[in-house]
């Protein structure tokens, strides 16, 4: 191999023996300054002017130079050219940013696979691994549980791919440390032997006085749009019925009470839809308490499966808001929040503003998401860890390259090939060199496996 040469941020390299090069593989270039390291993102045939005319003259010869190798011409027309991105030097501390280029005389290239990078950006500073795959040299890919917390990561990909596969592995490593977790599942997935699940209407239920009336009056505010003058009378009632509290007899006053009739009409109509959801109970027994869930050592799972949108995002805003409580006066510990197709139960602005304040409230975030512009530009962003499957729509190659951290070359060109089951890690859980991998296999729940008719 030797160097070619530099254009702008890509260094081209020229292999004369071609090997079984794949985009996403790595190189060393050795120079008296130290060993720098790049990642093929492209390959290319050498063009060289002439070559086209001598090849098709020779066709279909095979020359042989008299000492029984190929020809220089045979090698040339071999060759390929590969186009690497410069992603720093290794050192004993890791991977380190560099602006010098190797010299094209004096320096030598090898091959060095994904698992021996791995371990200068990660290597042995791993306390909590969890392994998540393989490389395509058969190494295993451990991250740390670490990387992930007081974190935002973001794993996306095109329908049927793998991301909800891989993210139940990493809910089942963080599990296995005792992390808190709380999963927002949309297909009734998440259902594992560490795992307790719970069904709105059955296993999950609040009582009126556990909620509290900021969370029951914001619901009726921005969900169901109740005026500001019926929040207004529903407030009083609340008060006038302190810690009796219940549906019935919150009904029951603003039956009783004298107000505006549309007013009234208004209120009852909002409380009828809200009970006909079956997430309230008035039987303090019926009530779960979240962080009694939470403390349960298990993952807690919200089977948000077949509900419609407005009870998805109920039940989300009842439980975040009394989470983000609950963080605060810290009777719970730092939490982490997977949530399944987050724009099905709540907006980006809404997604926006936990994102800038999760890091202070305690609450690492994970998104899985089929749909990548459903999620801002400005999480991608901000996003500490990328998980990218394959996409082959267009709209969705660009929208992810433009707001990844990784330009868009990268992502590009490594994105697009990936087969199912595979996918690419940008951020700080690599060390911010792009790494891809094959997931693991195993999990310990149930499969997201597709319904069809036709076995
Ligand atoms: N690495 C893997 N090894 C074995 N089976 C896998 C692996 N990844 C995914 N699967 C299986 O492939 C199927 C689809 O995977 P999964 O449900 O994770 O896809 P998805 O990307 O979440 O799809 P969707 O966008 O529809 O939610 C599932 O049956 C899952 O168990
Ligand atoms: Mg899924």
């Amino acid at each position: 191999m030797q160097i070619y040469r530099k254009n702008d941020l890509i260094l081209e390299v020229i292999e004369f023996s071609p090997e079984m090069r794949e985009r996403g593989d790595f190189l060393i270039i050795e120079d008296v300054r130290g060993d720098l390291l790049v990642q093929v993102i492209d390959m290319e045939y050498l063009e060289l002017p002439g070559l086209l005319e001598e090849t098709i003259t020779d066709l279909p010869y095979i020359e042989i130079a008299e000492n029984g190798e190929e020809s220089i011409l045979l090698k040339i027309r071999d060759a390929t050219v590969l186009k690497c991105k410069i992603r720093g030097i290794l050192t004993d501390k890791g991977i380190l940013t560099s602006t010098w280029i190797p010299s094209r005389v004096h320096s030598s290239i090898s091959h060095i696979t994904d698992g021996e990078v791995l371990r200068y950006v990660i290597g042995d500073r791993i306390k909590r691994p969890i392994t998540i795959g393989k490389t395509r040299f058969e190494e295993e890919v451990v991250i740390d549980a670490k990387s992930l917390d007081g974190k935002l990561t973001v794993i996306t990909g095109k329908k049927g791919t793998g991301k909800s596969h891989l993210s139940k592995i990493i809910l089942k490593g963080l599990l296995s440390y005792g992390a808190p977790c709380l999963v927002f599942d949309i297909n009734g997935e998440y259902v594992g032997e560490d795992t307790v699940s719970l069904t709105p209407g059955d296993t999950l239920k609040f009582t009126l006085r556990y909620v509290g009336s900021d969370s029951f009056l914001k619901i009726l505010d921005e969900i169901y749009g109740l005026p500001s003058s019926s929040l207004w009378e529903v407030r009083r009632v609340w008060e006038s019925l302190g810690e009796k509290i219940t549906l019935e007899k919150l009904k029951h006053s603003i039956r009783a009470k004298s107000m505006n009739e549309h007013v009234r009409d208004a209120i009852l109509r909002r409380l009828e839809m809200i009970e006909a959801s079956r997430i309230f109970t008035d039987e303090p027994s019926e009530g779960i308490r979240i962080e009694e869930k939470i403390h349960s050592d298990r993952g807690v799972i919200v089977n948000l499966k077949g509900l419609p949108g407005v009870f998805r995002r109920m039940i989300v805003d009842l439980i975040l808001t009394k989470i983000i409580y609950l963080l605060e006066k810290e009777r719970i510990p730092p939490i982490f929040l997977f949530a399944e197709e987050a724009h099905t139960y709540h907006d980006e602005k809404f997604w926006e503003d936990l994102v800038t304040r999760m890091r202070h409230i305690g609450i690492s975030l994970i998104f899985i998401t089929n749909q990548p512009d459903r999620l801002s530009e400005t999480i991608y962003r901000q996003a500490d860890n990328v998980f990218l499957f394959n996409f082959t729509n267009e709209n969705d190659l660009s929208f992810v390259s433009k707001a990844s951290r990784v330009d868009s070359e990268t992502v590009r060109s490594l994105v697009s090939t990936l087969p199912p089951r595979y996918c690419l890690i940008l951020g700080e859980v690599v060390g911010d060199i792009p790494i891809v991998l094959s997931v693991v296999g195993d999990t310990y729940f149930k499969s997201g496996r597709t319904k069809c008719y036709f076995d």
